[in-house]
């Protein structure tokens, strides 16, 4: 691997995150703000061939996994010849979607065509009524039937997505991990993290060491499983369930050490970390006709710049950073 994508703390980056659209066709109250975001201009977003053009860079320069996020990807119309082109990389092992599954039943089956090896499904609510509230939309039925249809595809644990909040879904921690009995998904619960305009606050928050007690007061036989280095999640399984759960505690047990993520927004700006404000617009450098090594100059910059990890639950509420929804988990 290249040197470019390595940071002065010796962390190597291979998991490159691109989010294909500033765009979502819900609304949930803990990624945006109320009014909605400020969308950028469609000038001023990359085009699909820039996208490309820079996944491919970082790609030559050791990126073997790269996972399609939002607003929500499947917004995007080109996502298909995208998830294609991809595939076509030499060296990329991975193509990956983070969704909130809602047209998996129609666009799932194209997706895998075009070799989409991983997907990620953001529900944080079993109750139809409850998902109404709070992505302000309707379509829980159709998530889970998307759900359904992927391990029926062959994706395989299915990685579900679920934020964990006090005061909105604090009663369905047990159900969600009922909901592993006879369904082969990973549920992971994630600590709530603040973002621009999210109005987060520690009491919304529900721990790691919270969720873990009430599920062992229930299932006192939960046991840990092996985790790979760069997981975000901590695995643990009920004995005889087919599925297994996880925590991505990025507030109480931060896991920057073996951080191996870089982040391309919609608008061509790179972030060397979800957290913070520090960003190079790569779309500028291209349409300036920078040279390639130019770029990879401003790209290793950037990551060496990178810190050793977040700067802690309670000052990220404080730092400016952006609304979740432009850059994509
Ligand atoms: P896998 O590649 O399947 O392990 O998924 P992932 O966890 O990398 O990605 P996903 O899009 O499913 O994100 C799940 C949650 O983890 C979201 O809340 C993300 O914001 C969070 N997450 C993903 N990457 C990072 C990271 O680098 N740092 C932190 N703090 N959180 C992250
Ligand atoms: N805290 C934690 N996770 C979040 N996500 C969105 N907003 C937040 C937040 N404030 C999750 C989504 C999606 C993933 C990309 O990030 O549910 O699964
Ligand atoms: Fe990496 Fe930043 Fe996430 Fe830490 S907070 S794991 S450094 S992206």
């Amino acid at each position: 691997p290249s040197p470019i994508l390595k940071d002065s703390f010796g962390r190597q980056h291979t998991y490159l995150r691109i989010s294909l659209t500033e765009r979502c066709n819900l609304r949930c109250q803990y990624c945006m703000p109320e009014d909605g975001v400020d969308l950028t201009k469609k000038q001023d977003l990359l085009t699909s061939d820039e996208m490309l053009k820079l996944a491919e860079l970082f790609v030559k320069q050791g990126v073997t996994k790269i996972r399609l996020t939002g607003g929500e990807p499947t917004v995007n119309k080109d996502i298909i010849r995208i998830v294609e082109s991809l595939k076509s990389l030499p060296g990329l092992e991975v193509v990956a979607i983070t969704t909130n599954g809602l047209v998996l039943t129609r666009m799932l089956v194209p997706l895998q065509r075009a070799g989409l090896d991983i997907v990620n499904v953001s529900l944080d609510t079993l109750q139809p009524l409850k998902y109404q509230k709070i992505t302000r939309r309707k379509g829980w039925n159709k998530v889970i039937a998307g759900i359904d249809l992927a391990i029926q595809l062959g994706y395989r644990p299915l990685k579900l997505n679920v934020v964990a909040m006090k005061g909105f879904n604090d009663d369905e921690i047990l159900d969600f991990v009922e909901f592993t009995r006879d369904r082969n998904v990973d549920v992971r619960f994630i600590e709530y993290m603040p973002f621009t305009g999210n109005k987060w606050d520690t009491e919304k928050m529900i721990s790691f060491k919270e969720m873990m007690s009430a599920i062992q007061e229930r299932y006192p036989d939960v046991t840990p499983l092996d985790n790979h280095p760069n997981d975000t999640s901590k695995a643990f399984k009920i004995p005889g369930y087919e599925g297994q759960i996880g925590f991505i505690t990025s507030m109480t047990q931060h896991f920057c050490g073996s951080c191996n993520r870089l982040r391309l927004m919609a608008d061509g700006s790179l972030k060397v970390c979800l957290f913070g404000n520090s960003e190079i617009s790569l779309r500028d450098a291209l349409r300036n006709n920078c040279s390639e090594d130019d770029l990879l100059a401003m790209i290793g910059a950037a990551v060496f710049r990178k810190k050793k990890q977040h700067a802690g639950m309670l000052d990220l509420a404080h730092l400016p950073n952006r609304p979740m929804i432009l850059i994509g988990g």
